[in-house]
């Protein structure tokens, strides 16, 4: 066991190199499906920076990426239910491949609301991919087209996950039990 694995109660879901496989198998297919379309993938601050960096390195077409600021869990590990835009995209996005980028899917709130907000926006195409999804029955008010792990619904942290905004920089993906 790692040093910050005891110091924290952390006990270790997925390793970064079973996160980097995965990652590197979607980044495959991604440049297969948007072959000459020059996509803008949007990664959702903050957690989803690693997911994104990884991603896009392993692609091998031309495509753009933008950031964009939600939040609706605050210094806790409790959702607040509501979701904030504070920082939008700086772009069109009208007839462009827009592919979002999201760390993880608990209640799918957060994805809901991406979704109306591009739709309004007259992307060419919007789909929404996840690196973890929470594996409840919970209310999902909306499921990501693609995720690529599902976890327990318990807390999660590392690779670009935060609790209180800490955390984030651990490598593989890991459950916080003393939240
Ligand atoms: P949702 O709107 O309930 O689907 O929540 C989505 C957002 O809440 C994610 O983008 C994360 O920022 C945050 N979140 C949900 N579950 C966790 C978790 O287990 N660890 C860290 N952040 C989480
Ligand atoms: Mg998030």
């Amino acid at each position: 066991m790692k040093e910050y694995e005891k110091k924290y109660q952390l006990e270790e879901i997925l390793t970064q190199e079973e996160v980097e496989a995965k990652i590197s198998e979607l980044a495959e297919i991604l440049d297969k499906e948007y072959k000459d379309q020059n996509p803008i993938i949007i990664g959702i601050l903050n957690g989803a920076v690693y997911f994104l960096t990884s991603l896009t390195q392993k692609m091998k077409i031309d495509l753009e990426i933008d950031l964009m600021g939600l939040s609706s869990y605050r210094n806790s590990s409790v959702s607040s239910g509501k979701v904030q835009i504070t920082k939008d995209i700086s772009r069109d996005i009208e007839g462009r491949p827009v592919i979002i980028i999201e760390d993880i899917i608990d209640t799918g709130r957060t994805l809901q609301y991406l979704t109306n907000y591009f739709a309004n926006q007259k992307a060419k195409s919007v789909e929404t991919i996840t690196l973890l999804e929470k594996d409840v029955e919970k209310v999902t008010s909306k499921r990501a087209d693609r995720a690529l792990f599902k976890v327990p619904d318990v807390f999660i942290v590392g690779y670009g996950l935060d609790y209180a905004n800490k955390y984030r920089n651990l490598p593989g993906i890991f459950e916080i039990k003393n939240v």
